[in-house]
């Protein structure tokens, strides 16, 4: 239980709140390259922050204010010029810096717009988001985290707006028993009130209900990792309890499966929202070709009252928490380490912050941003069940999963050992968070 003090300190994601400025140290998806290419200027909610994302004649990107200088108008409705945005008002243009380049009303000779300058953020594009910096310059290198950077690899990303602050979206992923019932025990009754006899989402509410005999969290360089044992399961080789899987700090948990990884991107929006992003990997291995993606697609992952995917689960239960949960008055218990343990990690670093210092995964040296490996259990891609992936919580709202399945269906045949396996141990490789 935390006081009403800590729990505002800690979800409280504006400029100059505690947690704001440590969540300032960090890049976040601001829009996906997709969305961009389908509309070259957008209006970004960020930390608190309205700003305005426009990408250039040029192809460069600017990350500005959201409103005109002049009389205040939302730049939503700018126009995309070769070299800026245009305000439609007045017709004043702004750069990438958010420097005034034009004020077509005023005389020849004035030089009024060098003395404007819109505010203006570090914005970057990688594997198919684009990505903003609002923190104190100069600007940490933009982590290439592996996820970002697996070759020949299937790339989406499904988005959803969340109704409440993020943290209750990252202690979820801290909250390891939580399977067992929202996404064993609820998920067959919501299945068992519709009617709904689906053979593979019947299977996967299943094998959540298998109750948890070991749960486990450690804080690792980049976050904390998590392990889980279920009943049934073989301490020495379940992988999910040796290896476990990881959170990364501030705002990402990593699942994944055979041949499929997946971050799931918490964005502090306000103190009240979360852009949330699943950026899916799919890699089939080196037998199948995997085309060129441009842009990487992206899809709407929706919430519904009863959902019958395991995502929409999660994120219909964050929002009933409340819009900033009431920390004050949960009642906390021995399974909830996971949970205090992230909130004394999130404590310390924003302490740090506030000490002068600079926190984890925030980095600066190139020779360590290579490549930036997570401990995860890898599990072999000859593992992948023809059906799975479309099986997976949200990968109903995609439309190229048929595509995703036929293409890990061949990489695994092309792997796949003589001494094979069955379907449910196959499906107990996925982690789902
Ligand atoms: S309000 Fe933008 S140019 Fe006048
Ligand atoms: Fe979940």
């Amino acid at each position: 239980m935390l006081s009403v003090e800590e729990n505002e300190r800690l979800t409280q994601v504006g400029p100059g709140t505690p947690t704001g400025e440590l969540l300032r140290r960090y890049w976040y998806p601001v829009a996906t390259s997709a969305d961009l290419a389908d509309n070259p200027v957008r209006s970004v909610l960020i930390l608190g922050e309205q700003l305005t994302l426009f990408r250039d004649g040029k192809g460069r990107l600017g990350l500005i204010n959201q409103r005109c200088a002049h009389r205040k108008v939302d730049l939503v409705v700018g126009i995309p010029e070769e070299d800026g945005i245009r305000c439609p008002y007045h017709g004043w243009k702004y750069d990438i810096s958010g420097q005034c380049i034009e004020q077509p009303a005023e005389p020849a000779e004035s030089t009024f717009k060098e003395r404007i300058k819109l505010k203006s953020y570090a914005v970057q594009e990688m594997g198919g988001l684009i990505w903003g910096y609002l923190g104190p310059a100069p600007a940490p290198l933009l982590p290439n985290w592996f996820i970002f950077v697996l070759e020949n690899s299937f790339r989406q990303v499904g988005t959803t707006v969340v109704p409440c602050n993020w943290l209750q979206c990252q202690e979820n992923s801290a909250d390891t028993v939580h399977a067992e019932f929202m996404h064993g025990t609820w998920f067959r009754y919501i299945l068992d009130r519709a009617g709904n006899q689906d053979k593979d989402k019947r299977a996967f509410a299943n094998m959540w209900l298998r109750k948890h005999s070991k749960l486990a969290w450690e804080p690792f360089e980049h976050g904390i990792r998590k392990f889980r044992l279920q009943e049934g399961q073989d301490e020495a080789t379940t992988r999910s309890w040796q290896i476990g899987h990881p959170m990364v700090f501030p705002n990402v948990v990593l699942i994944g499966g055979p041949g499929y990884s997946e971050f799931q991107i918490r964005v502090p929006m306000d103190d009240t929202h979360t852009w949330h992003l699943i950026y899916q990997v799919f890699s089939p291995g080196p037998t199948v070709q995997v085309p060129e993606q441009n842009p990487v697609p992206t899809f709407h992952v929706p919430i519904h009252e009863l959902p019958d995917y395991v995502l929409g689960q999660d994120m219909r239960l964050w929002e009933l928490q409340g819009e900033i949960t009431d920390r004050f008055e949960e009642r906390l218990a021995e399974s909830d380490k996971g949970v205090i343990l992230l909130r004394k990690q999130l404590q310390e670093q924003v302490s740090i912050v506030e000490d002068g210092g600079e926190p984890i995964n925030v980095f600066r040296d190139p020779s360590k941003n290579e490549r930036i490996d997570l401990p995860f259990y890898d599990i072999p891609l000859d593992r992948y069940v023809p059906g799975v992936v479309k099986s997976l919580s949200q990968g109903q709202w995609s439309p190229h999963m048929e595509r995703i399945d036929q293409m890990l269906i061949e990489g695994a045949e092309a792997e796949r050992l003589a001494n094979g396996f069955s379907e449910l141990e196959a499906s107990n490789q996925l982690e789902i968070g």
